[in-house]
């Protein structure tokens, strides 16, 4: 499949997206948007991909926001369907995806760039990396669930005065403050992620399905986490992957997992 904005590496389990727009420095366009969506549907359902990374092209910028240039004239109506099929489509379909995502933050990560980093499963972030909500300087509010993800990352008061001030943070400070797990000089990103990826990838997908559904019911609205923690834990044990795990342990051998589970 040929994309316009995104670039497409997989090798054996893992698969790399790379969000190729670098002269508007990544900014998330609605083409953008919707290959995107139709990139991570695609992998979510290819059973050999087990861990996703997804990062942008070139030096400067992970992603430096929603395209500007494509909404700077909607009204209210509009401006609430950009939110809703962006959450869809692609923020929270991230987020709730089975296969693993790693965000890699290699420069800018500002508004929407920043709202899509934060709905991967985790980040990592180079040393040049600088990130922010930047939308009150426009007359905005973060639109795809920033004000939802960044609380939960980092706190209510951090997230409240970042998104007030629109202060931008540096590598350092998003790892102080828990936004990023690692940070490691530019060149070293993409061999960091390469090295968690398969260090995912040695595990059982089905469990990490499961871990990742059991997670997430944390912050969903009128779901009890430790009810479906109890009823994902009890699913492992009808699957390959822990007859395999637990006889592997007991036999003292590595285990052999099934491909991914697609649910
Ligand atoms: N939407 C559309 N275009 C964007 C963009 C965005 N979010 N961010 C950057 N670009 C474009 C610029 O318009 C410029 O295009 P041009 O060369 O055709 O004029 C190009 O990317 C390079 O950006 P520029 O501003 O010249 O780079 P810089 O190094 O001076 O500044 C930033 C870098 C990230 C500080 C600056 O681009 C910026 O503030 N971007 C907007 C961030 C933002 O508000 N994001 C939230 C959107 S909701």
């Amino acid at each position: 499949m040929n994309y316009n904005n995104i670039i497409i590496v997989i090798d054996d389990y893992l698969a790399f997206i790379t969000i190729n727009r670098p002269k508007k420095l990544n900014a998330l366009n609605k083409e953008t948007i919707a290959e995107l969506h139709n990139v991570f549907r695609d992998l979510e359902e290819d059973k050999d991909v087990r861990v996703i990374v997804i990062t942008g092209s070139e030096d400067k910028a992970f992603v430096a926001g929603a395209d500007i240039s494509e909404f700077a004239d909607f009204d209210e109506k509009e401006g609430s369907k950009l939110s809703k099929n962006g959450q869809d489509l692609l923020f929270d379909f991230i987020e709730n995806l089975s296969t693993p995502v790693i965000a890699a933050i290699n420069g800018f990560a500002l508004g929407g760039g920043l709202e899509l980093a934060m709905s991967c499963h985790f980040r990592v972030a180079s040393m040049n990396a600088k990130m922010g909500l930047p939308e009150v300087t426009l007359g905005l509010i973060p639109g795809y669930g920033g004000t939802q993800r960044l609380p939960r990352l980092i706190g209510k008061g951090k997230a409240m005065e970042m998104i007030m001030t629109a202060n931008m943070i540096t590598a350092e400070e998003a790892q102080n403050y828990g936004l990023v797990n690692h940070i490691v000089d530019q060149n070293e990103l993409v061999p960091l992620c390469e090295k968690l990826a398969f260090k995912i990838s040695q595990n059982s997908s089905t469990a990490i399905a499961a871990a990742i559904k059991a997670i997430n019911s944390n912050y969903k609205d009128g779901v009890n986490g430790f009810d479906v923690e109890i009823k994902q834990f009890g699913k492992c044990f009808g699957t390959h992957d822990f007859v395999e795990g637990s006889t592997a342990f007991l036999e003292k051998r590595k285990p052999n997992f099934d491909k991914k589970w697609i649910p």
